[in-house]
């Protein structure tokens, strides 16, 4: 969508997979307090200051419990104030919010049917800065696309740049094959596969996903529009360090969208130093904006590059075996950018799991690398 914003990859926090629909404030302080709370600010960035902070929390997405619809006949404006009244502390924080194409929401809220021209001058005059449009509920795969495409139109009008977040390709999927030409002119970024959940099956399922379909969805994403793999949910419960790793470098490869869901006041060090990974960001966000690939998958290994700025490729060897320890992989640099890469020569640097320098290599090395179950590694190559 070509409306000025999510030039790369919009970064925030969204209350989804974490904290579900736990934002009623009176009932359930805590989480409140967590997801939406002034508290929220300082909570956030208490001991999350420095690289990339202010840019990873820069929008704070509340999802999933729209607020509830005012006035006669339920026709009346969305009702934010009365399911989020601790909005007022959200000051130097951008607002994300959330509703969906039809009657109600998944959840059983209040949806945005019949009325996105209101709920779009509201949601601006409220200052959101992002709207996630779900797709629960639509009568019909016409209303479908005929919701996402009016809601970004709505958006459109009220003249504040607003990131539209779509599902609609989710959605419309098990149907009918999605028109990515018409969804990126419409859409920030489209979400393609099931939610996230909170465990290493979901992580690699999503990944085997968009392996599979990469023909049909890498060559659309770019600046404007990008496809959505869900939220990181590196910080909570479900993933082990390694594959915390790989979550956080494969989507950086991907181009994702980097939406923490997780709690900012409860993290073990180590999530935050990945998560505020200034290497890793600077490869998701990079600015020619192209979506990385799997190149190949030999046994128990893959190898996925991204091609970025300035001549210069992320590369990540992924070790799916779930047994046994540490294994080796050998390439050539001659697989990667069609050969490419580092022709003639290029710097090696591994970004993840630790920083190191690779040195100089030409473009017929093989490079060994060891990887830890489920975890990855990451390089960057510069050319010389
Ligand atoms: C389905 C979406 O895919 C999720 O990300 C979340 O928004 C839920 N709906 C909320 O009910």
């Amino acid at each position: 969508l070509d409306n000025g914003v999510a030039r790369t990859p919009p970064m925030g926090w969204l209350h989804w997979e974490r904290f579900l629909c736990g934002t009623d404030c009176a009932a359930e302080p805590d989480r409140c307090r967590a997801a939406v709370h002034r508290d929220g600010r300082r909570d956030g960035r208490g001991g999350l200051e420095g690289s990339g902070l202010r840019v990873r929390l820069h929008r704070r997405l509340l999802d999933g419990a729209h607020a509830g619809r005012a006035g006669p006949a339920a026709g009346g404006p969305p009702a934010f104030p009365q399911r989020y009244p601790c909005t007022g502390g959200l000051q130097g924080l951008k607002l994300g919010i959330y509703s969906d194409v039809g009657n109600t929401t998944c959840a059983g809220f209040p949806g945005s049917y019949g009325h996105y021209e209101l709920d779009a001058q509201t949601f601006a005059s409220w200052g959101v800065d992002l709207l996630k449009f779900d797709g629960c509920n639509a009568d019909s795969l016409e209303l479908l696309a005929e919701g996402y495409r009016n809601m970004s139109l709505a958006l459109n009008k009220t003249g504040r740049p607003i990131v539209y977040s779509c599902e609609w390709p989710f959605y419309l999927r098990p149907m009918q094959q999605p028109n990515y030409t018409e969804i990126k002119q419409y859409c920030n970024h489209w979400r393609n596969f099931y939610d996230v959940y909170d465990s290493w099956n979901s992580i690699k399922s999503i990944m085997e996903w968009t392996a599979l379909h990469q023909d049909s969805i890498v060559k659309i994403a770019g600046p404007g529009g990008w496809n959505d793999p869900d939220m990181l949910v590196i910080g909570n419960f479900g993933l082990s360090w390694e594959q915390a790793v790989t979550q956080m470098a494969m989507w950086a490869i991907m181009a994702a969208p980097l939406f923490m869901s997780n709690d900012l006041r409860h993290m073990k060090p180590e999530a935050k130093w990945l998560l505020q990974n200034k290497e890793v960001i600077a490869i998701n966000q990079d600015p020619l904006g192209k979506q990385g690939y799997r190149i190949t998958k030999d046994k128990n290994f893959e190898l996925w590059e991204r091609p970025l700025s300035d001549r210069a490729y992320a590369v990540a060897v992924l070790n799916q075996q779930e047994i046994g320890g540490p294994q080796n992989f050998t390439f050539s640099l001659t697989f990667l950018g069609n050969g490419l890469a580092c022709n003639p020569a290029c710097c090696i640097q591994q970004i993840l799991p630790t920083s190191r320098d690779w040195g100089v290599h030409n473009w017929v090395s093989s490079l060994s690398v060891e990887v830890n179950p489920t975890g990855t590694v990451l390089l960057k190559l510069v050319p010389l």
